[in-house]
C-alpha cells in the first residue's frame, strides 16, 4: 500500500515529484524517498516520516535532474525506516514499488547465490536486482524489465530508471494501479490522478500486464507477457486540481464532507428519466433479463463501504422484495459461502482497490455469480473486473475518514433499488416517480443538514473528553449507528459503539452511567416510538442523550440533554441526511482533542493488503 509518482520532461524533475506525493500522501505515509537522474548520475533521497520529512531533508541541497521517480510508503515488508523507504537501488537501476512480492524470498535467496547485495528487508529490492542481473546480460532496461517480471508473483505497479538509460521511464502494472499523465513533451506516471492534475488532464489507464516505455517523444504500451505492442487512447479527466486539493478547508475530511451536496448531485445526474419513470443504466451493462430472474443478492465489502451494504440490503428488499445477504469481505472470501443459480454479488468500495473485498469479488465469478461494482474510482480494478459498474461520482476522497464516498454509495444503492423494483414490477411508474422526486431534493436537503455544524461542534466541546460513546438506531438507520462509531473510534481514538437500539437491553445496558453520552438516531418513521422508549431507558439509568431527530419532533425533546434537528426526507434517505452530524460530530471531536484528522494513525486510505 504505497503511492508512486514518475516523471520524463524538460522540468526540474524534483519539485514536481514532491509535488505528486503530496497529493498520494493518503495511501500511505510512514517513509517516503525520490530518486532522479542529474548531471552527476543518479540521485536517491530517503526518509522514514512523511513527506514534508523529506521535502525539509532536501531543502537547500539545489537538486536537479530531469527524470525521476518517487515513493511514499506503507509497510508491508520491513518496518518503515529510512533503509526499507523506496526507491531502491541496485547498480544504476531505480524501482518505485506499490504492491507485494509474494515469492521475494526465494528471489532473494537465488539472487544473492549468485553475488547480488541486499540493503533492505523489502520485497521490491529483488525487482532492482532481476533487472540489473539481465542488464549485466546485455539487456536493455526494457527488455531487461520483461525477462525480471517473468520472476515475479504478487501485485506490483513499479516506474523504473537506469542510469545508463537516463532518457527513458519504465513503468509496469499488475493488480496495483498505474496511470499515465499525457503532458506536452512531458510524462508522468503515479497511483492515482490526483498526483499530476495540476500538469495534465489527459490520462492513459494501464491494465494488468501492461508495460509502458516511456520518453520524451511519447509512450509506448505493451503487453508484457503477450509480448505485444497495445494501443490505448488517453482519457480526458474533468477533475479541476483544486478539486483534488483541501480547498480552503483545514482538513480534506472537512471539505468532502461540505462537498456532499455536489457529490450527490452529481452521482444522480443523467441517470433519472422522469418521463419514463426509469433509471438510467447505460453504464450498468448487466441486461435486464439477468435483474429479472434474480433470486438473489450478496452485498459485499469493507468498512464504511460495508455500512453501505448494509443499508442496501433494507433498500433492495424493502423496494424490489429481493432476499440480500450482507458480508464484510474479508469473511465472504474465507466462509465458502453459498450462491445460488440467478444471484448477483455487489460488491462497494469507494477506492476499488480493497485487497479484501477484490478478493471476495473473484471468488464469487469463480462461484458463477455475475458481478456488480459500486465504485469511485474509474480505472480502479473493481469496475474493470466486475460485470457491471455503478459509479458514484463523488470525486477523489483524500481524508482517510470516508465520508462523502459513503453517502454517494447510499444514493447509488438507492437508484439501483429502484431500477431492480421498476424491471420486476415491484414499484409502479408513480411509485418511482415519487422517489425520484425526493431523490432531486436530496443535495438541497443535504445542504441544509450540513447547517446543524455549529450545534455539532458545541456537543463535541461538551463530550470532547469522554472515553466511550454509544450509538443507537434501528431498522434502516440501525448501519448508520455503526458508522457514527467507526467514524469516531478512528479519527478521534475515542471508544465506540454502534447497537441496534432493540438489543440495548440484552447487555449493554449495563454500560449507562453519567460517564457514556448514548447518540440515539430518531428518525421519524415507523420505529420512532421504539427508540423514544430506549431513550428513555438510557436517561433513567443517569445516561446522557443525543438524540438525532427529524424536524418538528417535539417528542424527543424531554427525553435528550441534546438535539440535532435534521431537514425531513423519505424513508431510504434519511441514512444520508443522519449520517451527515455523525460526520461531523467524530470530525469536531478528533479536531478538538488534537489528533491527525486526514491520516489518522495505523490507518491508510486504500487497504490494498490483506
Ligand atoms: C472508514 C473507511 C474504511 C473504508 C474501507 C473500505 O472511514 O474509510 O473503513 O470504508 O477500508 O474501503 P473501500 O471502500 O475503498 O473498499
Amino acid at each position: 500500500m504505497c503511492g508512486i509518482i514518475g516523471y520524463i520532461g524538460n522540468k526540474n524533475a524534483i519539485p514536481i515529484l514532491i509535488n505528486g506525493l503530496k497529493r498520494l500522501e493518503y495511501r500511505g505515509y510512514d517513509s517516503a524517498g525520490i530518486s532522479f537522474i542529474g548531471s552527476n548520475g543518479i540521485g536517491v533521497r530517503r526518509c522514514a516520516g512523511k513527506i514534508k520529512d523529506l521535502e525539509s531533508s532536501i531543502r537547500g541541497q539545489r537538486l536537479r535532474g530531469i527524470i525521476g521517480v518517487g515513493h511514499t510508503r506503507w509497510a508491508t515488508h520491513g518496518r518503515p525506516s529510512e533503509r526499507n523507504a523506496h526507491p531502491h537501488r541496485a547498480g544504476g537501476i531505480v524501482v518505485v514499488h506499490n504492491g507485494i512480492i509474494e515469492n521475494y524470498f526465494e528471489l532473494r535467496e537465488a539472487l544473492k547465490k549468485n553475488g547480488h547485495v541486499f540493503t533492505s528487508e523489502t520485497d521490491t529490492e529483488v525487482i532492482c536486482h532481476l533487472i540489473l542481473s539481465y542488464t549485466k546480460k546485455g539487456h536493455g532496461l526494457e527488455e531487461a524489465t520483461k525477462k525480471a517480471l517473468k520472476h515475479l508473483q504478487g501485485a506490483y505497479a513499479i516506474g523504473i530508471i537506469s542510469e545508463s538509460e537516463p532518457d527513458r521511464l519504465v513503468a509496469v502494472k499488475n493488480d496495483s494501479p498505474l496511470v499515465i499523465g499525457m503532458g506536452r513533451g512531458e510524462y508522468f506516471i503515479a497511483s492515482d490522478i490526483p498526483a499530476f492534475l495540476r500538469y495534465t488532464k489527459d490520462v492513459i489507464i494501464l491494465d494488468n500486464g501492461e508495460m509502458a516505455t516511456i520518453t520524451r517523444n511519447g509512450v509506448e504500451i505493451s503487453d508484457v507477457f503477450r509480448d505485444k505492442p497495445v494501443k490505448k487512447k488517453p482519457v480526458r479527466i474533468t477533475w479541476s486540481p483544486s478539486m483534488a486539493e483541501k480547498g480552503g478547508y483545514r482538513h480534506f475530511m472537512l471539505k468532502e464532507i461540505y462537498e456532499q451536496p455536489r457529490a450527490i448531485a452529481d452521482t444522480i445526474r443523467g441517470r433519472l428519466s422522469l418521463e419514463k419513470a426509469e433509471v438510467n443504466l447505460n453504464e450498468f451493462s448487466l441486461k435486464e433479463t439477468l435483474l429479472k430472474k434474480l433470486n438473489k443478492i450478496f452485498l459485499v465489502a469493507c468498512g464504511t463501504s460495508w455500512h453501505a451494504a448494509l443499508v442496501g440490503k433494507y433498500m433492495i428488499e424493502d423496494m424490489a422484495r429481493v432476499p440480500c445477504e450482507v458480508d464484510i469481505a474479508s469473511e465472504f472470501r474465507y466462509r465458502k459461502p453459498i450462491i445460488p443459480r440467478g444471484s448477483l454479488v455487489i460488491v462497494i468500495t469507494q477506492s476499488g482497490e480493497t485487497a479484501d473485498t477484490l478478493a471476495a469479488q473473484r471468488e464469487a465469478k469463480r462461484l458463477g455469480a455475475k458481478v456488480l461494482s459500486i465504485c469511485n474510482v474509474i480505472g480502479s480494478t473493481s469496475p474493470r473486473e466486475a460485470d457491471g459498474v455503478f459509479f458514484t461520482h463523488s470525486g477523489p476522497e483524500i481524508g482517510v475518514a470516508s465520508t462523502k464516498a459513503f453517502t454517494t454509495q447510499l444514493t447509488a444503492l438507492y437508484l439501483f433499488s429502484i431500477a431492480l423494483a421498476k424491471v420486476r414490477g415491484a414499484l409502479t411508474a408513480g411509485a418511482v416517480r415519487e422517489l425520484f422526486t425526493d431523490l432531486l431534493q436530496l443535495p438541497e436537503k443535504v445542504e441544509e443538514a450540513l447547517r446543524v455544524n455549529d450545534t455539532v461542534l458545541k456537543i463535541a466541546k461538551k463530550f470532547r473528553h469522554v472515553r466511550d460513546f454509544l450509538y443507537l438506531g434501528r431498522g434502516i438507520n440501525y448501519p448508520i449507528a455503526l458508522e457514527g462509531a467507526l467514524k469516531l473510534k478512528e479519527i478521534s481514538y475515542i471508544h465506540a459503539e454502534g447497537y441496534p437500539a432493540g438489543e440495548m437491553k440484552h447487555g449493554p445496558i449495563a454500560l449507562i452511567d453519567n460517564n457514556m453520552p448514548v447518540l440515539a438516531l430518531a428518525p421519524e418513521d415507523s420505529v420512532l416510538e421504539k427508540i423514544i422508549s430506549n431513550m428513555e431507558e438510557v436517561k433513567t439509568r443517569g445516561g446522557k442523550v443525543i438524540a438525532v431527530a427529524s424536524e418538528g419532533n417535539s417528542k424527543v425533546l424531554s427525553r435528550a440533554s441534546h438535539v440535532v434537528l435534521m431537514p425531513r426526507t423519505n424513508y431510504y434517505l434519511t441514512p444520508i441526511i443522519f449520517t451527515i452530524p455523525l460526520h461531523l460530530l467524530a470530525y469536531h471531536m478528533a479536531v478538538l482533542r488534537k489528533c491527525n484528522v486526514d491520516q489518522p494513525r495505523n490507518l491508510a486510505k486504500s487497504v490494498t493488503v490483506e
